[in-house]
Order: structure tokens, then sequence, then C-alpha cells
């Protein structure tokens, strides 16, 4: 009972107002082939925040955040159970249009990857093959997503270059701008700065940060310090299981778990 209230007290500061949720995920299980990797998530993700995920390395971190858009359907013997609901349909039913579905949600993945052509080709990849743009609109673009991620005065001058030359940093910012393009609902983070240095990493917290203004975002990390940084809603997952699920401030400063506690708190934890 007195468990449930609390539940029901988080739920409430953490938005279970469904006008104010970008999405909704209830009692969702993913199997690949006998091994259960995600066990009965439930889960709803509040627009205009960031919301982070952490747990140690294979606790299904990535698994989450890939049902999400369905890059998992490629997987072998993957089977998925429960509702993942976006746009008030769930995205697992089969009238789902999945390219849509990945416009509107959109995915920067771990190692930046640009394409093998100029950097303003590379912002305008994903929208040009959804409609015809003319040229002073694909300028636009090019310029207003690169000024969202903090590109443009660094790259503004050699927009012709090949994305490859910039520095890892920098096509990292580039593929982010290639998903905003797009306009997506919700952005998916797989431990975007994990392979940057200090520098560019706190940039682009410092651009996420300003971007949530805008966007929903979910960003997977396992670094403790970068999701006090940047989270408003946290999420410990271990073991393919949600462990404890709040605001931010909660889970740092009076968790309900032992195991956040000590997770969060850099020590030993069993879980
Ligand atoms: N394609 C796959 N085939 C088989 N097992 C997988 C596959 N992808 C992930 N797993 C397993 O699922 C579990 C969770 O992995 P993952 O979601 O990558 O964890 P994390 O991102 O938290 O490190 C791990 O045990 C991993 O070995
Ligand atoms: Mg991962």
């Amino acid at each position: 009972m007195k468990e449930q209230l609390k539940t029901d007290i988080i739920k409430l500061k953490v938005g279970s107002n469904p006008v104010n949720n970008v999405l909704n995920i209830s009692d969702f299980n993913v199997w690949i082939s006998d091994n259960h990797i995600l066990n009965n998530i439930r889960l709803t993700i509040p627009k205009n925040k960031i919301t982070c995920i952490i747990g140690p390395s294979g606790s299904g971190k990535s698994t989450l955040i890939r049902s999400i858009n369905r890059i998992n359907d490629d997987v072998e013997k993957l089977t998925v159970t429960g509702k993942i609901e976006f746009n008030g349909l769930n995205i697992y039913d089969k009238k789902t249009d999945i390219a849509q579905l990945r416009s509107e949600i959109g995915m920067v993945f771990q190692k930046p990857c640009v394409f093998p052509k100029s950097i303003s080709k590379n912002v305008l990849f994903g929208i040009q093959h959804q409609q015809k743009i003319n040229k002073i609109d694909a300028f636009n673009i090019v310029e207003n997503n690169l000024r969202a991620v903090s590109l443009w005065k660094e790259v503004s001058h050699r927009l012709n270059d090949k994305a490859v030359s910039l520095s890892v940093g920098q096509q990292q910012r580039l593929c982010i701008a290639r998903t905003l393009a797009l306009k997506p609902k919700l952005i998916l983070m797989d431990e975007p700065t994990s392979s940057l240095d200090p520098v560019s990493t706190r940039s682009i917290e410092k651009m996420l940060l300003e971007l949530k203004k805008s966007y929903s975002i979910v960003f997977v990390t396992h670094n403790i310090q970068q999701a006090k940084r940047l989270a408003d809603k946290l999420l410990f997952i271990c073991d393919g299981e949600i462990i404890e699920q709040g605001s931010a401030e909660k889970l740092f400063n009076n968790p309900d778990n032992n195991k956040t506690r000590a997770y969060l708190n850099d020590e030993y934890c069993d879980c």
C-alpha cells in the first residue's frame, strides 16, 4: 500500500499525464532465442525532457531503445510482447509504417555514422528521401540544423567538403543535425559521446540542454556524472528489469531501492 502510494506520487511528479508524454511503454518483453532480455518494462517518456537510461553493460539499455524505433526487427530469433504507444498507436502494430516511424523517432548511435558525401548532403540525406526540396530550402535546412548543433560557424565555409574530413566530435554533431532535419518527435541516443573527448562531450551536452526545449530525448549512458548533468527523468535498468525510475533528483538524492543508491554512488552493485 505504502509502496503503491510512493509509485503513484513519483508518477505524478514525472508526468503520468498522457498529454505530457511522447511515448508510453507497457508490459514490454523481449526475448532473443530463449534469453529473456527485457522483462516487463513499463515506462513513459515525457515531452521536452531528457530521459536518461543508465545501467551496467549488458543490462538491456540498447535493446530497449532499439525496440522503440524497431531497429531490433532485424535481430534473429527475436520475440516481442507488450506495447509501445506512440501517436496513439502501438508501434508493433502490423499497420505501422516503419520508414515513417523512423523519421519521427530519430536515432543517434555510439559512433558517428556519416555517409561518404559532403557535409551539406549528410544533413539533407534523410529528408531528401522523404520529399523534393528546392535549392533555397535545402540551404536553409542545412544552415538551421547545423546552427542547432553549434556546427555552423565551424563548417559554413566548407559545406561541400567530405563529412569524413571532420573530427569525430564534429561528425557526431553532424549526425545529430541529420536527425533533426527530419523534425523528429523523439530522439534516441545510444551512448552518443562514448567515443568523444571531454571537450566534444561537454559541447554535445550543452547542445542537448538547448535542444530539449524543442525535442524529447532518450539518452543512454553508463556515465553516472553525465546522467547527473543531463537527466530530468532517470531510469536504472539491471539485467533487463527496471530497478527504479523517477525524477533524476529523486533517484540521485533519495532513491527507494538500495541497488539504485549503490550504483549511482559508484559503489559495488550486485544487480
Ligand atoms: N543481436 C543479439 N543477439 C543475441 N543477444 C543479444 C543481441 N543483442 C543483445 N543481446 C544480449 O542482450 C543483452 C542486453 O544487451 P544490450 O541491450 O546490448 O545491453 P547494454 O546496451 O545495456 O549493454 C546482453 O546479454 C546481450 O548479450
Ligand atoms: Mg548498449
